[in-house]
C-alpha cells in the first residue's frame, strides 16, 4: 500500500535544519521572514477517557491537522522495546529518538481524502514501516509510559511536537500539550472521566481488536500508566490552570466534540455552523 505524501507529516530531527537553510536561503534573497501565527489546540487528559476520538473529530469539523503525541511516544517505545534498551538507558534512547523517523500518513487507496477522512485514516510508519496496530498491542501500553518519562526521550519528543504544531492550524492531543509543549496555546482542554469509566471504554476498545483481556486487568493497567504519566519528574501528565476541564463520564462523543467546537469557532471569531 502506497501512502500520499501530501498528507504525510514526518519528524525527524532533522527538520530544524531544514527550516533554518529555508531561511537563511530566503534571508539571502532579501525577503523578509514572516513567522506565520498558527492556531493551537491542546486536548490532554489520562488514558482512556476518549481523547483520540474526540481531537479526531475535532480537527474534521475545523480542518485542522491532527497529531497524535501518544503514538509518537508509543513508536520510540516500540523501537526500544524491540532493541532490548532499557528504559532507563538515557544515551541510548537519546541517539535512538536522533535516529528514528516517525511520521503520520495516509494511505493512497482511492481520491485524496478530505479533512475527516484524513484524520480517521492516519497511519503511523516507524522508520517507513506501517506499525499502526504494533503500538496499541498490550506489551506496549506496559511499556510506553516507563519510555516516555525518560528526560532523554521526552526532551527531543517535546521539540519535535513544537516543530509539527508551527506547521498549521492543528489539533494536538496527548499528556502535556498545554503545560509544556504548548504552554501558550490559544485554546486548552483538560479531558478526565472516572477510573471505572475509562477502564470500561479501554476494554470496550481492547475487545473489539480481538485483544483476550478482562476488566480488572484493563483497569489494573491503566491505573499503573496513570500513576507514572501523573508522577514523572519531567512534563507529567496534568491539567494547564487555563485548561477548560471536561469530565467525559456522562457525556457522549458528539456532546464533548460540539463544546470543544464551539469553543474554538467563537474563540477565532468563526460563524457559528453545526
Ligand atoms: O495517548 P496514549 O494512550 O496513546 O499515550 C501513550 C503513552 O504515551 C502515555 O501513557 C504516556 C505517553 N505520552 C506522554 O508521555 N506524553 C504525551 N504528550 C502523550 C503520550
Amino acid at each position: 500500500m502506497g501512502y500520499s505524501r501530501l498528507a504525510t507529516r514526518r519528524i525527524s530531527a532533522s527538520s530544524d535544519e531544514r527550516n533554518r537553510r529555508r531561511i537563511q536561503k530566503s534571508l539571502m534573497r532579501g525577503n523578509t521572514v514572516m513567522e506565520e501565527k498558527h492556531c493551537v489546540v491542546a486536548i490532554d487528559g489520562p488514558a482512556g477517557v476518549g481523547k483520540s476520538t474526540v481531537s479526531r473529530a475535532v480537527a474534521s469539523r475545523l480542518g485542522f491537522c491532527y497529531v497524535d503525541t501518544g503514538a509518537i511516544y508509543r513508536a520510540i517505545s516500540l523501537k526500544a522495546h524491540r532493541l532490548g534498551i532499557p528504559p532507563d538507558a538515557d544515551e541510548q534512547l537519546a541517539a535512538l529518538v536522533n535516529d528514528t523517523t516517525v511520521a503520520f500518513a495516509l494511505p493512497t487507496d482511492g481520491e485524496p481524502p478530505g479533512a475527516a477522512a484524513a484524520a480517521a485514516g492516519q497511519r503511523v510508519l516507524l522508520d517507513g514501516t506501517d506499525v499502526t496496530e504494533e503500538i496499541r498491542d498490550p506489551e506496549i501500553n506496559r511499556v510506553v509510559s516507563v519510555y516516555s518519562a525518560n528526560r532523554a526521550v521526552r526532551r527531543r519528543l517535546v521539540a519535535l511536537q513544537r516543530r509539527m504544531g508551527q506547521s498549521g492550524d492543528v489539533v494536538m492531543e496527548g499528556r502535556d500539550i498545554g503545560t509544556a509543549v504548548f504552554p501558550d496555546a490559544e485554546l486548552k482542554f483538560f479531558l478526565d472521566a472516572a477510573s471505572e469509566v475509562r477502564s470500561r471504554r479501554r476494554l470496550d476498545e481492547l475487545l473489539s481488536k480481538g485483544v483476550k483481556t478482562c476488566f480488572e486487568e484493563t483497569r489494573r493497567d491503566l491505573e499503573a500508566r496513570d500513576k507514572t504519566d501523573r508522577s514523572r519528574a519531567e512534563s507529567p501528565l496534568a491539567r494547564a490552570a487555563d485548561a477548560e476541564f471536561i469530565d467525559t463520564s456522562e457525556l457522549g462523543v458528539a456532546e464533548v466534540v460540539d463544546r470543544i467546537v464551539s469553543r474554538i469557532r467563537a474563540r477565532r471569531g468563526d460563524p457559528v455552523q453545526s
